[in-house]
């Protein structure tokens, strides 16, 4: 069977006056893949999305979903597309529901009264539909977040850290819901977190990036073998994640 690239990113460069923030780098993910993209704050894993998502323009690279350049055909290529990050805020004023609603219509959902109620059923909150998304707490936002991010059942979803805030009980339920879709519909995600736990347990393959170079990729079981030289099985993307930190910080 033939596998489909879904991302394509080609020597992306953004530099923001003289910074560098993104610096020359390449990746793709294919259909069903689940991509932890790692680094530490500032490392430019935002950046590298809010291009993805066309909302930094790029100083230089390609970068191409289903095949298609993002700059031409944005509605057809982004209705397959969706997104949740602890830095996005829905609408303060509207009531869960209604947020749903809006981007339901936005996303042309077929059933969305049916396919909204079934998220708000697996995140728990039901209950809380008609609360303004103003008076929720921080960790029940990021679970709306994530239910308007499922809304479309988009093909590729990018997530920024979307569990950053939300207690480890619903964690475990969102990291299974994502891999219960992936198994179904083969959604493919770029997913960020600085919560290893949570990038062992969803990642086939994860990308380190510091200075907004990649500096490391491999399966989690092959970098902690890689890089803390062990012979080991299970993976331990802390350890890994601490020592290219800091070997990337040392004087040189
Ligand atoms: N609009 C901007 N103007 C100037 N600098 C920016 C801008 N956006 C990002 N940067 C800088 O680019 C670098 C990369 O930021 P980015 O938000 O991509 O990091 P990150 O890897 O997502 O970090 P974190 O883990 O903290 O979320 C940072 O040094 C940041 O200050
Ligand atoms: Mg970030």
């Amino acid at each position: 069977m033939d596998t489909k690239v879904i991302l394509e990113v080609k020597n992306l460069r953004k530099s923001f006056n003289s910074f560098t923030a993104i610096d020359d780098i390449s990746f793709s993910l294919e259909e069903g893949e689940i991509l932890g993209f790692l680094g530490p704050n500032g490392a430019g894993k935002s950046t590298t999305i809010y291009c993805i998502l066309g909302l930094v323009a790029p100083d230089e690279g390609d970068i191409r979903i289903f095949g298609k350049n993002i700059f031409k055909g944005r509605s057809e290529i982004f209705k397959d597309v969706n997104y949740a990050s602890a830095e996005f805020n829905l609408p303060w004023n509207l009531s869960i529901w209604e947020n749903l609603l809006v981007y339901a219509k936005l996303y042309e959902v077929p059933e969305a009264k049916k396919r909204i109620t079934e998220l708000l059923e697996i995140f728990e909150m039901s209950h809380l539909k008609d609360q303004a998304t103003r008076d929720l707490s921080t960790g029940l936002r990021a679970r709306a977040n994530l239910c308007k991010a499922l809304l479309n059942k988009p093909r590729l979803l990018l997530l920024d850290e979307p569990m950053a805030s939300m207690d480890p009980d619903v964690v475990d339920k969102g990291i299974n819901l994502i891999k219960q879709i992936q198994k179904e519909e083969g959604i493919t995600v770029l997913y960020t977190s600085h919560n290893m736990w949570e990038i062992e347990e969803i990642a086939g393959e994860v990308i380190f990036l510091n200075h907004g170079k990649i500096i490391a990729q491999g399966s989690p079981l092959e970098l902690t073998q890689k890089v803390l030289k062990l012979e080991g099985s299970e993976p331990n993307l802390r350890d890994v994640f601490i020592h290219l930190a800091r070997s990337q910080d040392e004087p040189k």
